[in-house]
């Protein structure tokens, strides 16, 4: 062992391997912390590191008679949000990453991150995070080490995943777990021995997001924030995760857990998958419009799903916590996980009130007269610029949910009846359809798309395709992806979850919403259930099997009959064109794409000219 981790101060437990003891010390011998410090996950730890983060400047301490033990971080506003375009996958082959990732070269990036994380902790403590991926006794579990040298990330990482003690008890036991290493690259001493202060929200301008899917590892560099920074989410359970889960037989999913009880008693559990900006927080916490249905939340964000002995496909949800977007947040469109948030939250990027509370665009109708905004200057509402960043965020506790499923942390996961894919579209698809069995179900899965709004690069109005809302999370090539969920279908056989296609955003032709949305997506929803159920027939069309008239519950709803037809009308025309669109996506996929996606595809060709034919 080098010279320099021999002699750094560490409360290392007497329970930790020495495969993980060499690995921290080999790490700090790269990095240069001042100390080790292996977190236990206790409160008087979580106390510690709160007060240290007050007094650094990190933490502002919100009004503990509003929102006791709750903190609000502001970012450098260089650091708001995950950065697509600095993460990899460093496959040995780039075949195995695929066209719709960043890759490199293995080796090279090691040589990168090396000279990168070369004294990158000095003058700071390295902590060393033990956490579980998953209920910690739950079979579907995956353990994990972090070390990171941001306690912001630690006290994120404390709601996110099972941390601590109970997670290291696992590891000595001699489970296996997935090394992840971050450093926001701001030492505060250099090679030099020069010293320099740190400011409240450490981070480089340099960003690497990295990971090997071979050796199962994560490297994280230059960002403090999020997906970036707190590795159990994003980078262990999709991008590593789904690697593992290809390589196991199971699925890693960007989909929340939901579990629904009819008026008569009949419990049901699906997943959903939804591109960003598609309202997948406030589905998750959805309160029904419809009378007597319970519909409870498991997991908001992330599904790991096995087939389980009795061959259903069971999930789980891998966190423990809820990394919320804020803006948005409001009575109207989500009360639950507004009033998840009255107590040890931590607020990151939002407007200060002048009492000591936070707020955000949307929490209220009326903004308060004055703020300190994300970036801690003075906001009046006419100001002519948001209070609270657009990606501003809550990380709370899943259980302070008052929607929590009484089976959230069930170990052996809940088993999923119904699967649902969403996007935003304004155009062509329908409020819901069911796809025709599971090979069409991933067809869908793999067309995801949303249009384009202003707000992001690219052409006004062009189809962003998010397969299975994965775009950005898959750890390996699409195409094998899209393998992997037919051999996984094709072994559920009649177990299979079923499959369904939702959009709440169709709009009319003078541009207006078709669907209210929001607890309303319960109507579909229930469509869907009482489809699996055999209570309720379906039509024939080209999207797949649509309500029949009358079969979907509107009571309640004041809509025209006009409207409904629009939220369901399919042009064939407009699918033709979308269909030669498809082709061309999948063209990049060349030899990985599976020839069932190319039979979907001329199917589907198949459905529009029979509709053509039928009205010509
Ligand atoms: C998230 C995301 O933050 O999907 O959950 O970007
Ligand atoms: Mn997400």
């Amino acid at each position: 062992m080098a010279p320099e981790a021999a002699t750094t101060p560490t409360n290392a437990p007497a329970n930790a391997p020495q495969p993980l003891l060499d690995w921290v010390a080999g790490v700090a011998t790269l990095t240069q912390p001042d100390q080790i410090y292996w977190c236990d996950g206790s409160e008087a730890e979580r106390d510690r590191l709160q007060k240290l983060l007050v007094d650094s400047g990190t933490f502002v301490a919100l009004n503990p008679q509003i929102r006791p033990n709750s903190f609000l971080a502001r970012s450098d506003p260089a650091d708001v949000a995950r950065v697509e375009s600095s993460t990899y996958i460093c496959s040995v082959n780039e075949s195995d990453a695929g066209p719709t990732n960043n890759w490199a070269e293995p080796n090279q990036m090691r040589t990168t991150l090396a000279g990168l994380f070369a004294g990158s902790m000095r003058g700071r403590t390295m902590y060393v995070i033990p956490f579980s991926m998953g209920p910690v006794t739950s079979p579907l579990a995956r353990l994990g080490i972090e070390i990171t040298d941001s306690p912001y990330v630690v006290l994120n990482m404390r709601i996110m995943t099972r941390m601590g003690s109970a997670a290291l008890e696992r590891i000595a036991a001699g489970y296996y777990w997935v090394p992840a290493v971050h450093s926001v690259g701001y030492p505060l001493i250099d090679a030099q021995g020069n010293t320099r202060p740190d400011v409240a929200w450490p981070c480089n301008e340099t960003k690497y997001i990295t990971h090997f899917p071979e050796t199962r590892e994560i490297w994280s560099y230059g960002s403090g924030y999020g997906g970036n920074a707190l590795l159990g989410k994003k980078c262990y359970a999709l991008r590593i995760a789904s690697v593992i889960a290809r390589d196991e037989g199971w699925l890693a999913e960007h989909m929340l857990i939901l579990k629904l009880t009819s008026p008569e008693g009949k419990e049901f559990h699906l997943t959903a998958a939804f591109p960003s900006a598609c309202g997948k927080t406030n589905l998750a916490m959805l309160r029904p419009t419809i009378p007597g249905w319970k519909i409870e939340t498991v997991g908001d964000d992330i599904a790991w799903m096995r087939p389980g002995n009795d061959g259903r496909l069971y999930a789980i949800n891998p966190e423990s916590g809820f990394f919320g977007v804020a803006p948005g947040t409001g009575e109207n469109t989500n009360p639950t996980a507004l009033h998840a948030l009255g107590r040890d939250v931590i607020f990151t990027n939002v407007a200060l009130t002048d009492d000591g509370d936070i707020w955000w665009e949307g929490m209220t109708d009326e903004p308060p007269a004055h703020l300190i905004d994300w970036q801690g200057n003075d906001w009046t509402p006419d100001s002519g610029r948001p209070a609270a960043h657009p990606n501003g965020r809550f990380t709370v506790y899943a259980a302070q949910a008052e929607s929590i499923s009484p089976d959230w942390e069930e170990p052996a996961g809940v088993p999923i009846d119904v699967i649902l894919f969403g996007g935003r579209r304004a155009t062509n698809v329908p409020l819901i359809s069911e796809a025709y069995d599971w090979e069409h179900g991933v067809f869908v899965g793999a067309t995801v798309s949303s249009e384009q709004t202003a707000a992001a690069e690219g052409t006004v109005g062009a189809l962003r395709r998010d397969p299975f809302a994965m775009l950005p999370f898959c750890g390996y090539n699409m195409g094998d992806y899209w393998a992997h969920w037919l051999k996984l279908g094709a072994q559920l056989g009649e177990n299979a979850p079923k499959i369904f296609q939702v959009n709440w955003f169709r709009k009319g032709a003078d541009g207006s919403w078709l669907w209210p949305g929001f607890g309303d997506n319960s109507r579909p929803i229930e469509w869907a259930l009482r489809r699996i159920a055999g209570e309720v027939g379906a039509v024939d069309a080209i999207s797949g099997r649509l309500p029949r008239p009358g079969d979907l519950n509107l009571t309640g709803l004041d809509m025209s009959r006009e409207q409904l037809d629009a939220l369901f009308a399919l042009d064939p025309d407009a699918w033709a064109a979308e269909a030669d669109l498809t082709e061309e996506y999948f063209a990049q996929f060349g030899d990985k794409l599976p020839a069932e996606m190319t039979d979907q595809l001329a199917d589907l060709r198949d459905r529009i000219a029979r509709v053509k034919a039928a009205t010509a």
